[in-house]
């Protein structure tokens, strides 16, 4: 757990934040604002608290045999012999996590994180909760909300993750939510004068790597195969791109201008920005999260595999069904511990008013589970910005600005709210 202070006096408490991921470290986000990361009156207003959940970060971390992390199986099976081979190395690798982590494996789930952000919070001195959960985070501030309903002042879910939805329409939203901002930055990275794509048909050249990596895998220059993998295939490529459209500008390490340059790089025979890190802990942590929260029966048999592809493909062919939702989906596939806190619908019934906030056009927590969160909660308001971008907080505009306001306040803003920033 990390926590940071600053020296004005007159506090009106703590403040929980959740970067998401899941496997994201809560305290490493505190450490980068008390840097100076973030300017926000909310650094002079709250004590901030990074609780690493479970698995995570400075908490007990999930381990597991990197060697079979980094085994080559292809996420989109098209024989039973690939289907086999990718649920077998799903299977050693976890027993490999069981066995280097214990049985810890089986109890990182989400309700059990929430418990402990309300061990902690009783700890601090058992004030009511503040807290804003970012993408995963708004899942574990909603299943909080369900849980403790009474005891919260403020609740901030910004970049709204559903953990509700059917399997096949999760995978139709997020490849639908990664599909937009996917050609939203064809545009920009083709018209831009910072990008080096300027002046070319982005959408076209992404298709042509594509088909390219397909034929034969793009060599990664920089990467060893420790460190990253020392080529990339065009399934790689699409699950690899998503995660540079984060943000829209700049200044993040998961940003379009990178993006732009990374497929640059590609043309010229050298795709190491879009290889698939293995030194990553955080996808580890993730992994191990998410087989717990999320079921994947839809994908039993390599048939409803090959359905569900069929289906991304057609609704999504710039990314054919390539998303966060569709690796855990087939990452957990043989995973030897059982699902904990399936996908359920909320009823949230507080008396504080929750904040959600969501992009219209965010890459990876779509519009429509935000929209589709509104009939879990029962008092609350939803934020829109139109834009780009995965989360608002951190973009420091307007809709940061109302979340500032919210938290500070402790009184929701009107409904309705529209925001360009
Ligand atoms: C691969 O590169 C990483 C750093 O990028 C380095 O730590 C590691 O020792 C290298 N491994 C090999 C086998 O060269
Ligand atoms: C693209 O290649 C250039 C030259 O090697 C390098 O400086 C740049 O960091 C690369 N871009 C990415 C996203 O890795
Ligand atoms: C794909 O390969 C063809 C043939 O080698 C080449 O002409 C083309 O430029 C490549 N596409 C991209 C986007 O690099």
């Amino acid at each position: 757990m990390a926590h940071f202070s600053s020296s004005f006096t007159n506090k009106i408490g703590s403040l929980f934040i959740n970067p998401g991921g899941p496997g994201a470290a809560a305290s490493q986000l505190v450490v980068f604002v008390a840097g100076g990361a973030l300017q926000t009156p909310l650094l002079d207003t709250f004590d901030w608290i990074g609780l690493d959940p479970r698995g995570v970060g400075l908490s007990k971390q999930v381990e597991c045999n990197m060697d079979i992390y980094a085994e080559r199986v292809s996420l989109f099976p098209k024989t039973q012999e690939e289907y086999e081979k990718l649920v077998d190395k799903n299977k050693r690798l976890g027993e490999s996590c069981r066995e280097l982590t214990g049985p810890l494996l089986e109890h990182i789930d989400t309700v059990s994180v929430a418990k402990d952000h309300e061990a902690v919070r009783i700890a601090l001195g058992n004030e009511p909760l503040n807290m804003i959960g970012l993408s995963y985070g708004t899942q574990l501030g909603a299943q909080y909300a369900q849980l403790f309903p009474d005891n919260i002042r403020t609740l901030v879910l910004d970049g709204i993750l559903q953990h509700s939805q059917g399997e096949a329409s999760n995978i139709l939203t997020e490849s639908l939510a990664y599909s937009l901002a996917l050609s939203h930055f064809f545009v920009w990275a083709g018209s831009d004068d910072s990008s080096p794509l300027k002046g070319k048909d982005v959408e076209a050249l992404w298709l042509s790597l594509l088909l390219n990596a397909t034929e034969t895998p793009i060599p990664a220059l920089s990467c060893n195969g420790t460190d990253c993998r020392i080529d990339v295939t065009a399934e790689e490529m699409l699950f690899n791109a998503q995660g540079y459209l984060v943000f829209s500008v700049p200044g993040f390490g998961e940003s379009w201008d990178i993006l732009s340059s990374a497929l640059y790089n590609a043309t010229l025979g050298d795709a190491s920005a879009l290889s698939t890190r293995f030194d990553d802990h955080t996808a580890i942590s993730e992994l191990a999260i998410v087989c717990l929260d999320w079921t994947h029966t839809s994908s039993l048999t390599l048939a409803g595999v090959q359905v569900k592809k069929h289906m991304a493909e057609t609704f999504a062919p710039l990314t054919q069904g390539a998303s966060q939702t569709w690796g855990l989906q087939h990452t957990c596939l043989g995973w030897p511990v059982e699902v904990k806190n399936p996908p359920k619908k909320l009823d949230v019934d507080t008396d504080a008013t929750v904040l959600m906030v969501n992009s219209d056009a965010d890459p990876s927590t779509s519009y429509a589970w935000a929209t589709g969160m509104l009939e879990e909660i029962r008092n609350k308001v939803l934020v829109t910005r139109v834009g780009d971008g995965h989360t608002s907080l951190v973009l420091g505009g307007e809709a940061a600005g109302i979340i500032a306001e919210y938290l500070i306040s402790g009184v929701a803003p009107k409904e309705g709210l529209v925001t360009t920033s």
